[in-house]
C-alpha cells in the first residue's frame, strides 16, 4: 500500500475551517471578515473547500495523484480559507485526487469522441474542471446552487465564451429544461460530471436526478459520479472533513447495480473502487468487504444513455 510522506505542516490541535473566525484563517485581514466568512454558506454548500484543498495541496502527499490545478490554490488565498485540518483527513485528500484523476480520463476520452459537446458540472462548487477538458471547440457549463455560484462568479468569472454559468437546486425537479440542456432528439451527446454531491441529497431526490438525466440526455451522453457505501448514510459526523460542516450523508449504495436499475435507458457503463489506489492489499480488502458492503467503501460510477436505447 502506499504510503503518504508525512505532511509537512501537521498541527495536532487546530480549529476546524468551519469554526474559525477571521482572525484565525491564515489570509485574512484581522480587521476584516474575508470572502469565506462574508459568503456565510451553509453546511453543505461549505464542503466545496475539501475537495479545493485537496486539489491545491494534495499533490504534496499523493504526488502520483498531483492534479496541477492551475487556481485552487489562489482561489484558497482569495478565500480567507484556513485548509489545515483538510490536509490533516489524508484518506479524503486521496480519495479527491483520485475522483479527479478519474474525471480527466473520463472527460478526456469523451471529448476526444465529441471535441464539440457540452460538458456540465453539476454541484461544480469552486473546481475548474475545463482548464484540463477544453477542447477549443466544446461548450462549458458550471452550476451549484445559488449561494455558491455567487462566490464563483466573484472568484472564477467567465473568460470563455463557450463557458457558461447557471444557479441550479438538483433537488428541484425539471434543472434539465431549466439548465437549457440539449433535447434527447439532439445529435450532439452531454457529459455530466457530479461530484462529491448527490451523498448529500435524500435517495428519492438522488434517483430523480438519475432518472432525469436518463429520460433527458441525448444518446451517447455520459455522467460521472461518485458514491459512498450506504453505509456512511447518517455517519458523517464521524468523518474527519465532513463532520464539522454539519452536513449529512443521505445516500449511499447497497449495489453499484442499483445506479442503472433506476431508469431502463441507463447503463453502468464503468465502476470504479478507491482500492485500487492501495495496491493488492486494498484491493483484498475490497473483496473482503463487498459481501458486507455490497459496493466499495468510496467508488466512482460511469453512467450511459446508450444509442438506441429509447
Ligand atoms: C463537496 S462539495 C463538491 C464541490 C465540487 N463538486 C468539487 O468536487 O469540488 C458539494 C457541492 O454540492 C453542491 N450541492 C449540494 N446540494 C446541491 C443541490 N441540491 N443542487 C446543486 N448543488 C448542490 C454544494 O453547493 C457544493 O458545492
Amino acid at each position: 500500500m502506499p504510503q503518504p510522506p508525512p505532511p509537512s505542516r501537521r498541527r495536532s490541535a487546530h480549529p476546524h475551517p468551519a469554526q474559525a473566525t477571521s482572525a484565525q484563517h491564515g489570509d485574512c485581514d484581522t480587521d476584516q471578515p474575508c470572502l469565506l466568512e462574508r459568503a456565510q454558506l451553509h453546511a453543505v454548500p461549505s464542503t466545496l473547500l475539501i475537495p479545493l484543498a485537496a486539489r491545491a495541496h494534495g499533490g504534496r502527499y499523493f504526488a502520483w495523484l498531483a492534479c496541477h490545478d492551475a487556481v485552487a490554490t489562489q482561489l484558497l488565498a482569495a478565500l480567507g480559507a484556513d485548509i489545515h485540518a483538510y490536509l490533516d483527513d489524508l484518506p479524503t485528500v486521496l480519495n479527491v485526487l483520485w475522483r479527479t484523476r478519474a474525471i480527466k480520463q473520463v472527460g478526456q476520452a469523451f471529448f476526444a469522441e465529441h471535441p464539440q459537446a457540452l460538458g456540465v458540472n453539476l454541484g461544480c462548487g469552486l473546481t475548474h474542471h475545463f482548464q484540463w477538458l477544453d477542447t477549443g471547440a466544446n461548450q462549458w457549463l458550471d452550476a451549484d446552487l445559488p449561494e455558491v455560484m455567487a462566490l464563483r462568479e466573484q472568484l472564477l468569472p467567465l473568460h470563455c465564451p463557450r463557458a457558461r454559468h447557471a444557479r441550479v437546486d438538483l433537488a428541484q425537479p425539471g434543472w434539465w429544461k431549466r439548465l437549457g440542456l440539449p433535447k434527447k432528439t439532439d445529435a450532439q451527446p452531454v457529459l455530466l460530471i457530479c461530484e462529491g454531491v448527490l451523498m448529500y441529497l435524500q435517495p428519492e431526490q438522488v434517483h430523480a436526478v438519475l432518472a432525469e438525466f436518463a429520460q433527458s440526455a441525448p444518446p451517447g451522453s455520459r455522467m460521472v459520479l461518485d458514491v459512498l457505501t450506504r453505509q456512511a448514510v447518517g455517519r458523517a459526523a464521524t468523518h474527519a472533513s465532513v463532520g464539522p460542516t454539519g452536513a449529512e450523508f443521505h445516500w449511499g449504495v447497497g449495489r453499484m447495480a442499483e445506479l442503472e436499475q433506476v431508469h431502463p435507458r441507463l447503463a453502468l457503463l464503468r465502476e470504479q473502487s478507491v482500492s485500487e489506489c492501495y495496491g493488492w492489499t486494498g484491493i483484498a480488502l475490497d473483496m473482503l468487504w463487498r459481501p458486507w458492503l455490497g459496493a466499495p467503501l468510496y467508488g466512482m460510477a460511469t453512467l450511459g444513455v446508450e444509442h438506441g436505447s429509447p
